[in-house]
């Protein structure tokens, strides 16, 4: 291949290029990621917002990296402005056929309404998913079970933003509606089920848990947390001087270690859909002192009745409407929400995105009043 002079000057002067390769090559790299830190930035930089007194070890910290992409969602987000009625327009009720709930809008709101509620739910199928693949003028019927749940959606929606207030509107006005849950999808991600138990040898207690499931944050706590403690509401506090061994699970009232594992599950669940940690909530050196924990706390535990009421009131009853496909694999329970159907991951949905500004026809069951 070299031309032949080459190869016997090669031969004539030997020498070792191995040594001067190896150092060069080292520090070559060495100063090739140097510079790229400087350039760059370091990639696990964290910052961290501090959540109580100094000192304490209160605080929350997250990558830069994650602080700086923010929510990615909130691009996707669709509204549309509302329309204001001048006045003396026929309402949705004296238009239409069957409009249970949302007979008080303008037709052109009304409309507007159900282009947002295509967009955030099902924007592949259009208006066909809850309409089915008929005329304008059979859209009256209920034969879908998609428009049937979805009236009571828009009755949850409505609810959430009325009633409970205090939680989804804490810190502003952000609110609650369907793309908060839904996200462009037909099933919101992050619904669950009761998938108790969860271990088939076992009986008793022991049949829940050490079995990591979605329901326990994928660890071997118990897995009917959520069940037990954001439907049933079973009592969460279990702190107290009282001995957790002498007594049986069974003993009417007694907390048992296996209580402080629920409430232990459940705080895992709280700080994963939150996308924080427990100091966001508590002062972690007395998890049971309430003049010690943070606002966030109040919040949370409106949180909590709410979240029972969703799922009491709203998502349960609905259960003989979806078809079986829909319910739980293993009780055939109807899907249910908590908070990571709403938080996705962070402490504030769409990071206190205002969704319900343009919405008022879903910020509560009274006629809307629009605003210019
Ligand atoms: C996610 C479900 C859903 C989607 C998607 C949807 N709708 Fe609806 N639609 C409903 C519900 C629920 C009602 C009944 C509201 C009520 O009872 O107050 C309704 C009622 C209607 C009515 C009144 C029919 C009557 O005579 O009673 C019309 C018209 C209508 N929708 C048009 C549309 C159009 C056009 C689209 C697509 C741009 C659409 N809808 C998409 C759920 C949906
Ligand atoms: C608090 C969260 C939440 C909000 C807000 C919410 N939904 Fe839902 N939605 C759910 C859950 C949970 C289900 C059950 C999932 C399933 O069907 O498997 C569901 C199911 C549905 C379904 C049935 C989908 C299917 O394929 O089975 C439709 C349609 C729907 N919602 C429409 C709406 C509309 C329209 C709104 C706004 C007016 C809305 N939802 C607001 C949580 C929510
Ligand atoms: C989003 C807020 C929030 C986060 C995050 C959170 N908690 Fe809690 N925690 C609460 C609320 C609210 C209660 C009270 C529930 C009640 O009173 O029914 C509670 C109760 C508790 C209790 C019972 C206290 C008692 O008096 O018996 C313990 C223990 C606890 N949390 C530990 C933790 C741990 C450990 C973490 C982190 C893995 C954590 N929490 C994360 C809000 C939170
Ligand atoms: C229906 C949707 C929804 C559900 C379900 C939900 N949240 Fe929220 N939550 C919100 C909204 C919206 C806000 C933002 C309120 C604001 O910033 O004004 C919020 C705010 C909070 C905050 C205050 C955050 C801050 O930075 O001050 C905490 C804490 C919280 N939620 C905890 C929970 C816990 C714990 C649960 C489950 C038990 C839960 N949430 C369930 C919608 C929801």
């Amino acid at each position: 291949m070299l031309p032949k002079w080459f190869d016997q000057w090669n031969k004539d002067n030997p020498t070792n290029i191995f040594g001067p390769a190896i150092i060069f090559g080292v520090l070559g790299t060495v100063i090739f990621f140097v510079a790229l830190l400087v350039v760059a930035g370091q990639p696990f930089a964290t910052a961290s917002t501090q959540t109580g007194p100094r000192g304490t070890g209160m605080s929350i910290p997250e990558f830069v990296s994650r602080i700086e992409a923010g929510d990615p969602t909130i691009d996707d987000y669709v509204t549309f402005d509302p329309l204001v009625p001048e006045g003396g327009e026929p309402l949705a009720k004296d238009i239409y056929e069957n409009v249970q709930v949302l007979g008080d809008l303008t037709e052109d709101n009304f409309n507007r309404l159900m282009n947002a509620m295509t967009v955030w739910v099902s924007p592949d199928e259009g208006c066909a998913y809850c309409h089915g693949d008929v005329e304008l003028e059979e859209y009256g019927n209920d034969d879908l079970y998609t428009k049937v749940v979805s009236r009571r959606m828009i009755e949850m929606t409505q609810y959430i933003n009325e009633e409970w207030g205090d939680h989804v509107n804490a810190n502003g006005e952000v609110g609650v509606n369907c793309s908060t849950c839904h996200r462009g999808q037909n099933v919101p991600s992050n619904i669950w089920f009761d998938n108790s138990p969860v271990t088939a040898n076992t009986a008793g207690w022991s049949s829940n848990q050490n079995r990591a499931s979605s329901t326990s944050s994928a660890t071997s706590l118990p897995s009917d947390a959520l069940q037990k403690l954001l439907v049933d509401g079973e009592q969460i506090v279990v702190h107290d001087l009282e001995s957790r061994v002498a007594g049986s699970p069974a003993d009417e009232g007694f907390r048992s270690i296996q209580d402080t594992e629920r409430t232990y599950a459940l705080m895992n669940y709280f700080a994963n859909s939150l996308g924080v940690n427990c100091n966001f909530c508590h002062n972690s050196r007395a998890f049971y002192a309430p003049e010690e924990h943070t606002p966030q706390w109040g919040t949370a535990s409106l949180g909590i009745f709410m979240v029972q009421e969703i799922n009491n009131e709203f998502l349960i009853p609905l259960k003989d409407t979806y078809p079986e496909h829909r319910l739980g694999a293993k009780n055939g329970d109807a899907p249910k929400a908590a908070c990571a159907t709403c938080h996705k991951g962070y402490s504030k949905p769409y990071q206190g995105l205002n969704v319900i500004a343009d919405w008022p026809e879903l910020a509560g069951s009274e006629p809307p009043v629009y605003e210019e």
